[in-house]
């Protein structure tokens, strides 16, 4: 690749010298979106409850010459986000990238959603990325630069194997990046969603014990297979980059052509 290619995509891609929090880094699209950040210059934090996938997720980063720290912490309640909040910020300084990927999918047939699953879910699918940001985007704001990044799901959009309150955090999640993205994109804070379709992660492995169900799944994207986490390696990169400093608002679809079919 010659000088000039390398600083093309230098100028539009490299987040060198940037600051990224990744909350559910430790596992699943979260965590191929922290690699794939970090692998693009960013310092990254991940965030998540458990230790050991935390501990794993840092070992792969560093081994591979890249700089990054976990902060476990649990996000489903208020106190939660605020030491989250706390702590993100001691390993690399204030963050220019809170992507929100923790999430909970508990879908107990909508008759039977009691206050602890409606609570959980709103707390950790939409109410910690609302807190991050209200905690991190004003800064961005003052430095000029900033990127608020929300995985939702095709749930947002149509109900689906008993949507229940995961639907309604979901559509909740991407007019909150609407609302950021009025609030502060004149001063250089985007806020965008990636929206993924199925993907093969620890979150639905319940459902992927049903080969059939899988295929069908599959069948209906265009592309004709499942998603992967390593799908959302290249959109993560884009929205926390320069490249997408005139994108903001949106809900971006990375689900091989499911939600269009
Ligand atoms: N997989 C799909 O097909 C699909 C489809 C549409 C949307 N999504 C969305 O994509 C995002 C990532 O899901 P995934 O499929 O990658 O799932 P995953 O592999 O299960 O990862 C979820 C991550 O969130 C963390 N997390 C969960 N509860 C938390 C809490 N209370 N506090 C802090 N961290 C918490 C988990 O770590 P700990 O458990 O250790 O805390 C884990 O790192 C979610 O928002 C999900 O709704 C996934």
């Amino acid at each position: 690749m010659n000088r000039a290619i390398q600083d093309h995509l230098r100028q539009l891609f490299c987040l060198d010298g940037r600051t990224a929090v990744v909350t559910g880094g430790s596992s699943g699209i979260g965590r191929a979106i922290a690699t794939s950040l970090a692998r693009a210059g960013a310092a990254v934090v991940v965030v998540a409850r458990g230790r050991a996938a935390l501990d794993d997720t840092v070992a792969e980063l560093t081994t591979a010459g890249c700089r990054a720290a976990a902060v476990q912490g649990d996000l489903s309640t208020r106190s939660g986000v605020r030491a989250v909040a706390d702590a993100v910020v001691e390993p690399f300084g204030e963050p220019d990238v809170v992507v929100s990927s923790a999430g909970v999918n508990l879908r107990p047939p909508m008759a039977e959603i009691d206050e602890t699953v409606w609570d959980t879910t709103m707390a950790v699918n939409l109410e910690a990325p609302f807190w991050l940001g209200q905690q991190f985007a004003p800064g961005m704001a003052e430095r000029g630069y900033g990127r608020l990044i929300h995985v939702s799901s095709q749930q947002a959009h149509r109900a689906f194997v008993t949507s229940g309150v995961y639907g309604v955090s979901k559509g909740g999640l991407e007019s909150l990046a609407r609302s950021q993205a009025e609030a502060w994109s004149a001063r250089g804070v985007t806020a965008n969603t990636l929206v993924p379709g199925f993907v093969l992660t620890p979150l639905n492995q319940r459902l992927q014990g049903d080969p059939e169900r899988v295929a069908a799944l599959a069948e209906r994207t265009f592309v004709g297979r499942n998603g992967v986490p390593d799908d959302f390696a290249g959109a993560a990169v884009f929205l926390a980059s320069a490249a997408s400093s005139y994108v903001t608002g949106q809900s971006i679809h990375v689900d091989g052509g499911f939600s269009v079919h």
